[in-house]
């Protein structure tokens, strides 16, 4: 998988108004019923291109909308290409992050030639705000999903930005943030959407290493027989239906902060089939997304360690197929965990709760860390509940849940907090173990949070359920992985310094 690292020198901000910066096109982004001064302005001197617009009903501001107008009157540019973000009161990072890349793909071809992008305070977005969603949605444009395809789009790869500011000028760091930022995203949709075949568990952990030592991070991986004698049972019964064996990725993100480390940990499942608990074939080729908290992390400690952030950041990613082959794990099977609880295994195809408590149990041995986030496409009732629009999460710390959702505020990226009362817990009690892996028939989300939960104990703890947030939804104008997770642990790792 080849990455690219985006020079700073690509993007340039820049004082000059749309109307007298010359590139191969100026991006506005517009709103819905809303009259700007700038819209007003740009109506007068294209001669009323705007009002005749609105009133043909060609373009009205709406979400998604995009519309190409070359060699507009009055600009010094080339094209000049009106954006809809929907109405101003609910603008967003990520509503203008993810309307600005499908502008931003449409033109793809002048992309890497010199575009203008208006980053002005009438977006409705405080500060760098806008300045660094243009960063970071022209990066992601450039992403191509259809990298297998024999037959390629032959035009150079790359972007040039020309971001105007209206003379409220950035701090430099703003764009260098939002390069890594985006990058992180980038990681985070690449590992994300690979097949399985291509991205197995030893692929997986060999990629994530160079794209992490790339990064300044301090690299280990464990393998299969490492893990079985480190006793992680839980983990390694799920990897036993495949060829393909597990690994443990550790990465170490190091400070002069001597506080205890912030621990990060993924959901790997290169390719979640169920197991002999056997999903049905419809879509079931998406269970190659089910890597996507894992990538999440990766993309995230990458940012952490560019950002330089001043806080000790550990991350474990396990890593496993899930299959049904001659030696997978049975419903009814008896397995012991890392922590020494005993799991009843009912459902084989509840196996990210599995793979992540081995992980919490033995890095919270190792690490003793003072807080921990995990994230994963956990349950599909988390989807039945939230739909494809937020994630989910659960916090046991009301302090780290205050973080969180402050930086998801910042990065753009949807939580809604899911409870975990004590009585969600007897749906897990087993009649032969310490716990089993499946809950009832309601609340799947939360019974796989408490399920966690008890291998986490009294550590502050945030779980992100991600499921449905790994690709954008079929239909929609962006195609492939979102990288959803990777900036907000980023956010969220800068608001923990
Ligand atoms: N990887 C799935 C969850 C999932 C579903 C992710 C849809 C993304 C989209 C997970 O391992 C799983 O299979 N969960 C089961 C749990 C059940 C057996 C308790 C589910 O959601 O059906
Ligand atoms: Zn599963
Ligand atoms: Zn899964």
């Amino acid at each position: 998988m080849s990455s690219r690292e985006d020079n700073e020198s690509n993007f340039i901000e820049s004082s000059e108004s749309l109307f007298e910066v010359a590139q191969q096109a100026v991006v506005l982004p517009v709103h819905e019923e809303e009259d700007s001064n700038l819209l007003r302005k740009l109506d007068q001197t294209t001669n009323g291109l705007i009002e005749d617009l609105k009133r043909s009903g060609e373009f009205a501001g709406k979400k998604g909308e995009v519309i190409n107008l070359f060699t507009p009157r009055g600009l010094k540019s080339k094209r000049l290409i009106l954006v809809g973000l929907g109405k101003k009161n609910e603008v967003d990072p990520g509503v203008l992050r993810e309307n600005l890349e499908i502008a931003f793909r449409k033109i793809k071809k002048r992309l890497n030639q010199g575009i203008a992008c208006y980053c002005g305070p009438e977006i409705g977005l405080n500060g760098v705000a806008p300045l660094e969603c243009a960063i970071e949605s022209a990066i992601a444009a450039v992403y191509d999903p259809g990298h297998y395809k024999t037959t390629k789009t032959n035009h150079k790869n790359g972007s040039k930005l020309v971001l105007l500011t209206s003379g409220a000028s950035s701090r430099k760091s703003a764009i260098s943030r939002a390069i890594i930022l985006g990058e992180a995203n980038q990681v985070a949709r690449r590992f994300a959407f690979e097949p399985g075949n291509k991205l197995n568990p030893m692929e997986f952990s060999n990629q994530a290493r160079e794209v992490a030592e790339k990064a300044d991070l301090k690299c280990e991986v464990l393998h299969q027989d490492k893990l079985e004698s480190l006793g992680m049972e839980a983990l390694v019964a799920v990897a036993q239906g495949s060829k393909n064996s597990a690994r443990m990725l550790v990465l170490h993100h190091e400070s002069s902060d001597p506080r205890a480390p912030v621990l990060l940990v993924g959901k790997g499942v290169t390719f979640d089939s169920g197991g002999i608990s056997l999903k049905p074939a419809p879509s079931m080729e998406e269970m190659k997304g089910d890597k996507a908290g894992a990538s999440a992390v990766l993309g995230a400690m990458t940012a952490i360690s560019r950002l330089k952030i001043d806080r000790n950041v550990k991350a474990v990613i396990p890593l496993v197929e899930n299959l049904p082959g001659g030696g997978a794990q049975r419903p009814g099977d008896v397995v012991r965990s890392y922590s020494s609880k005993t799991i009843e295994i009912i459902n084989t195809d509840a196996e990210g709760r599995l793979i992540l408590a081995d992980s919490i149990s033995w890095a919270k041995e190792r690490f003793k860390p003072d807080c921990i986030v995990d994230i994963a496409t956990l349950t599909g009732a988390c989807m039945v509940a939230l739909g494809r629009v937020r994630a989910g999460y659960f916090a046991n710390s009301e302090e780290l849940s205050q973080k969180l959702e402050a930086a998801a505020l910042k990065s753009g990226e949807k939580l809604w907090r899911l409870p975990l009362d004590p009585e969600y817990r007897e749906d897990l009690l087993s009649d032969i173990a310490d716990i089993k892996n499946l809950g009832g028939r309601w609340g799947g989300a939360v019974t796989a949070a408490k399920f966690l939960q008890e291998f986490v104990e009294d550590t502050p703890w945030c779980h992100i359920d991600m499921a449905g947030k790994d690709f954008f939804p079929k239909g929609n104008d962006l195609v492939g992985a979102t990288g959803f997770g990777a900036m907000l642990l980023t956010c969220l790792a800068e608001e923990l310094v």
